[in-house]
């Protein structure tokens, strides 16, 4: 199987493409390395075509491939230029999403909780959307567009993932936009206290990146086109990530709290609700938060 996975040298993307080609694929990224990193794909064998999603003239270029997997897009959500978020997220998204019409290939591609926008109790795909960010409002865009598609046609099949907060290997080239708990990691491996808005209590649906491919690739397979919330589905707190590393760096650093400068614009709560995840795709999370953190920093990190 040829698949093409965009956004492949960024850290989901890359973790997407060590699951392919472990599963035996052949794969190409389609990447314009604004935002990733050479190393995520030092170990993976997939060919590179260094080009932006929103050039029309590559998709004549690209090689023949069975499946599409979407990854690219402007992941910093604080990103103050809305023509660049709306032009590559949602534009260059349709663009992808044309290619895969034409050709008849199914489309997986990731969406995210962004579209949700405040949440205060258990996010259901069909609950209104108030995205709260040009980010989400990006995202929420694409889906609406997807879900129009998907009522009038059988095939070729789409599914799109509402990924949560997803953590773990191949995203140091993030920077400030990386996890959570890669932050609060290097605060602690540096022997300083983790600064945490007061009083660590806010709480997300913290998933693993290893989830996060694995179930992305799966989607390939699925017998029929979805919306999906991508979550455990168990919302856990920042004082849970400190406890968790405590535990596996071995250490007893307590929470440095500070007062939170975002006030009521903070998201402190989400969490995916994960039923239709599990009916569509017959499948869910693995990794608890403990799990993960232990694989992420004794594996990856130390
Ligand atoms: N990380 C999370 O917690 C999270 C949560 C929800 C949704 N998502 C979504 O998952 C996907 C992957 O996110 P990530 O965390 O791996 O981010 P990332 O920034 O590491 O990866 C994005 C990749 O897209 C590439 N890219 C950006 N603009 C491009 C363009 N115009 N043309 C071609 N390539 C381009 C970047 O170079 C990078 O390799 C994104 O669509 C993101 O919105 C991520």
């Amino acid at each position: 199987m040829r698949v093409l996975v965009t956004g492949g040298a960024g850290f989901i993307g890359s973790n997407v493409v060590k699951i392919l080609e472990d599963n035996g694929a052949k794969v190409i990224i389609l990447d314009n390395f604004s935002h990733s990193s050479y190393k995520n794909l030092m170990d993976l064998q997939a060919e590179a075509i260094v080009s932006d999603i929103t050039d029309e003239s590559i998709y004549k270029k690209l090689p023949k491939v069975d499946a599409v997997i979407h990854e690219a897009a402007i992941t910093d959500t604080t990103l103050a230029d809305d023509t660049k978020m709306m032009t590559v997220n949602y534009e260059g998204s349709k663009k992808i999403l044309n290619f895969c019409l034409a050709k008849n290939i199914p489309l997986v591609y990731a969406s995210s909780a962004g579209v949700y926008g405040e949440t205060k109790s258990i996010a259901r795909e069909d609950q209104k959307l108030i995205p709260h960010n040009t980010y989400g409002y990006s995202k929420y865009l694409f889906d609406c567009q997807v879900n129009k598609i998907i009522i009038k046609k059988a095939l070729p099949r789409i599914v799109g993932l509402r990924y949560f907060n997803v953590y773990g290997p191949r995203e140091y080239h993030k920077g400030s936009a990386a996890s959570m708990t890669y932050q609060l990691y290097l605060q602690m491996i540096a022997g300083k206290r983790p600064r945490v808005f007061k009083y660590g209590e806010q709480k997300r649906d913290f998933i693993y990146v290893k989830d996060v491919a694995r179930i992305t690739v799966a989607a390939l397979k699925s017998k029929k086109s979805a919306i999906l919330n991508l979550g455990t589905g168990i919302p856990r707190s920042f004082n849970d990530i400190i406890s968790s590393l405590n535990q596996v760096l071995k250490t007893k650093l307590e929470p440095d709290y500070f007062d939170n400068p975002y006030g009521d614009k903070y998201q402190n709560f989400t969490q995916a609700d994960t039923t239709l995840l599990n009916k569509v795709l017959k499948t869910k999370a693995e990794f608890s938060l403990e799990e993960g953190i232990k694989d992420y920093v004794d594996n990856y990190l130390e």
